[in-house]
């Protein structure tokens, strides 16, 4: 048996695509060979943005990239993930094999002996399947999101949701396990997804059960009940966030001027603010969030992404003199520099990890999927921050969000267990002979068999 090489297939949003590069790169550190797709879409616009000297730093690792098309037109909008969900369903599952035959025909001692894939894309894993490959989900959200969508069965049978929707019949609150919090229903991770999404993640994960294993961008000390769920379920994530910062498939310039301005702040002044690749504030909410941050007086970083102009109208009374605004940031590097003070979020999984491993407080304004999962956990679980209320219109006022930062920042609690956090993501990710080393080893091992 050669080199082991794997063929990495993320699902093309930010969120897929992040943690897919980080598995590639520990991949590569423990002498695996690593093919990543992307679509041809991305594929363009990443190799357009990167300088030369960027592609031949990863190409000349041992992770290659290659692309297949989304059968979307370049105009098309690709941010209707239902649109682009079909089109990359009809479109890939033909082109895949003839690819493989290609990387395959390239390297006699380096076959693909894996495929590895986030969610949405289990279709690759049929494939595999038919041609004797191998199959890993690499999960890109928490333990407990995924151990709540393999239940989705159970939920329906026992009556706590309906069965086209996925919404909730009772609002008595639910556990998986006797060792898990008690949720509410309304925060189960698919209940903004609408009838077809539903149906769609009802089947993809009939799908994902073709992979032997389920990787997670988890850390198991802050989910052990998740992980004692299912032992198919395996901890990968705090070391992903160890992993090499150098991400080609990232869509947007960070802008790097922030973190020389983070350099002149006083220690823990910042609040920074960021929704993520794929979520836009409704306007009013941008309006009022401009207005809180003008009200809390405080330097504040601020990640407005680009192109959405239509929803980021700033209030003529916005003044945002402490404050930098940028298109995209360095994040990891951001919620690690000792001027954060705490993190305005919409809880999106890497965020969420990402703040634990900075040790920063947080502010949650989940918008959809397993946001709220990720809130309930930050707010009652882990205990590192602090949620913001709407008012009755829907919003969050620009008074209440200067409230429940001060609150937070007054926290001595809140701050002790932001730290607790951080301390547990460091340790998974040094610890020799802990779960993720073993996991790791484990999971490189078996695709030798
Ligand atoms: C999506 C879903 O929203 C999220 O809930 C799910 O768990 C993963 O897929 P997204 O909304 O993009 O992801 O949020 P998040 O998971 O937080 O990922 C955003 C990524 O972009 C993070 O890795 C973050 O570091 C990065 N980012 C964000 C930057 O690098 N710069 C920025 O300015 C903003």
């Amino acid at each position: 048996m050669g080199i082991p090489h794997f063929l990495v297939i993320p699902f093309p949003t930010q969120g897929h695509l992040n943690p897919s590069m980080q598995f590639s790169h520990a991949l590569a550190k423990h002498g695996c060979n690593v093919t990543f797709i992307s679509t041809e879409f991305n594929h363009k616009r990443v190799m357009m943005k990167a300088a030369s000297s960027d592609q031949e730093n990863l190409l000349g690792s041992k992770i290659k990239l290659a692309s297949l098309p989304d059968g979307l037109d370049p105009e098309d909008e690709r941010g209707d993930l239902q649109k682009l969900l079909l089109s990359i369903k009809k479109t890939m599952p033909s082109r895949l094999p003839k690819l493989i035959d290609e990387i395959n025909a390239l390297d006699d001692i380096s076959k693909i002996s894996c495929i590895v894939v986030t969610v949405n894309m289990g279709w690759a894993l049929e494939i595999g399947s038919r041609l004797g490959i191998k199959g890993a989900l690499l999960w890109p959200a928490s333990a407990t999101s995924l151990s709540l969508c393999d239940s989705i069965h159970s939920f329906i049978d026992g009556g706590v949701i309906d069965s086209e929707y996925g919404l909730p019949i009772k609002s008595q609150k639910i556990h998986l396990s006797p060792s898990m919090p008690l949720m509410d229903p309304k925060d189960l991770p698919w209940i903004s997804l609408g009838r077809i999404f539903f149906e769609h993640l009802v089947q993809e994960m009939q799908t994902c059960k073709l992979a032997q294993w389920w990787l997670c961008n988890a850390v198991h000390e802050l989910e052990p009940a998740a992980f004692s769920s299912s032992s198919r379920l395996s901890p990968i994530g705090g070391p992903m966030l160890a992993s090499s910062d150098y991400n080609p498939t990232t869509f947007w310039e960070e802008d790097r001027t922030c973190l020389h301005w983070l350099d002149q702040q006083p220690s823990q002044s910042v609040i920074y603010v960021s929704f993520g690749s794929w979520s836009v504030l409704d306007p009013n909410q941008f309006t009022e969030l401009a207005l809180g941050l003008d009200l809390l007086d405080m330097p504040f970083l601020w990640v407005v992404k680009p192109g959405n102009e239509q929803y980021n109208a700033y209030p003529q009374e916005f003044k945002g003199t402490k404050g930098k605004i940028v298109g995209w940031a360095p994040q990891k590097k951001v919620l690690k520099h000792p001027a954060i003070a705490c993190f305005i979020s919409h809880c999106g999984w890497n965020s969420t990890l990402e703040g634990l491993y900075g040790g920063v407080p947080f502010l949650c304004l989940p918008i959809r999927n397993d946001q709220f999962v990720n809130k309930f956990f930050i707010c009652e679980v882990w205990k590192v921050g602090l949620g913001l209320d709407k008012q009755e219109n829907g919003v969050i006022s620009g008074d209440e969000i200067k409230k429940k930062v001060e609150l937070v920042r007054g926290s001595e609690d809140i701050k002790a267990m932001s730290l607790k956090c951080k301390e547990i993501v460091m340790e998974n990710m040094e610890k020799e002979g802990g779960h993720y080393v073993r996991n790791l080893n484990n999971f490189i091992k078996w695709t030798k068999e």
